[in-house]
């Protein structure tokens, strides 16, 4: 959506600070020893006492309130009886709506003590989501997003997932723009315009540059690599960039 009322940018900022708080409790909340499905009731907890609804539930039938993926999950993986452990590597996406506003968020940690590779992947999302976002301005190019993520992975002799991007959201969950890529695409000319919400979300990956779906129909997995995801929903302004999921 283009955010143009006072009306507007106070419901994406309403909707994002919940899915932020929600997205902040679940990270405290995992530890060893605690499923997934667990920890997506707080989130449940939280999105009725708001007064708010689960996107991918509300949205799409998704069987939970919110995304869990662990290992090699790479995004939407079902909340169940799967038992988190320590040095696992866990994503938290959550994704909701009030009063015809949506946010999505998301973040990749690493329980307690695990491999080396697996923290520095969540620190390189962390750092293409901030370099990419410093082109996110109006006039701009969307495809230097993707650019500027891409050579950020490199850097690290990382790279990036291609077949998941980043999209318009605010009235719904995925709206226009329908792709922010994580890579430079030749083919996407669009100008970022003054007003537009989308979910900013680099998929950093130690070297596979697509995820499959699970024969859930919902998961999406890698084979050998590690994957971490970054994602805050942001409206461009001229005035700078206004992160909602803070
Ligand atoms: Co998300
Ligand atoms: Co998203």
């Amino acid at each position: 959506m283009i955010a143009k009322t006072e009306e507007d940018f106070n419901g994406l900022r309403e909707i994002g600070e919940i899915c932020g708080a929600i997205r902040d409790k679940l990270v405290q909340c995992t530890k060893p020893g605690i499923t997934t499905k667990e920890l997506d009731e707080i989130a449940g907890e939280i999105f009725e006492k708001a007064g708010a609804q689960s996107a991918p539930k509300g949205e799409y039938d998704f069987p939970g309130y919110t995304c869990i993926s662990i290992n090699e999950e790479v995004a939407h993986g079902i909340p169940r009886d799967r038992i988190i452990q320590e040095g696992n590597l866990v994503n938290i996406d959550v994704s909701g709506s009030k009063n015809g506003y949506f946010a999505d968020t998301g973040i990749s940690f690493v329980v307690g003590k695990g491999e080396v590779i697996l923290q520095k992947i969540c620190d390189v999302a962390k750092e293409a989501f901030d370099t990419g976002l410093e082109k996110a301005k109006p006039g701009s190019k969307k495809s230097a997003l993707g650019k500027a993520v891409h050579n950020v992975a490199k850097q690290h002799g990382l790279t990036v997932i291609k077949n998941l991007t980043g999209h318009g959201v605010g009235r719904s969950i995925h709206e226009a723009p329908e792709h922010i890529f994580n890579y430079f695409s030749r083919w996407d000319d669009e100008i970022l315009k003054d007003g537009m919400v989308i979910a900013f979300e680099p998929f950093i990956s130690t070297f596979e540059e697509e995820v499959f779906q699970s024969q859930d129909g919902w998961t999406f997995l890698t084979d050998k690599s590690q994957v971490a995801q970054y994602e805050h929903t942001v409206i461009l302004t001229k005035e700078g960039p206004i992160i909602t999921t803070l």
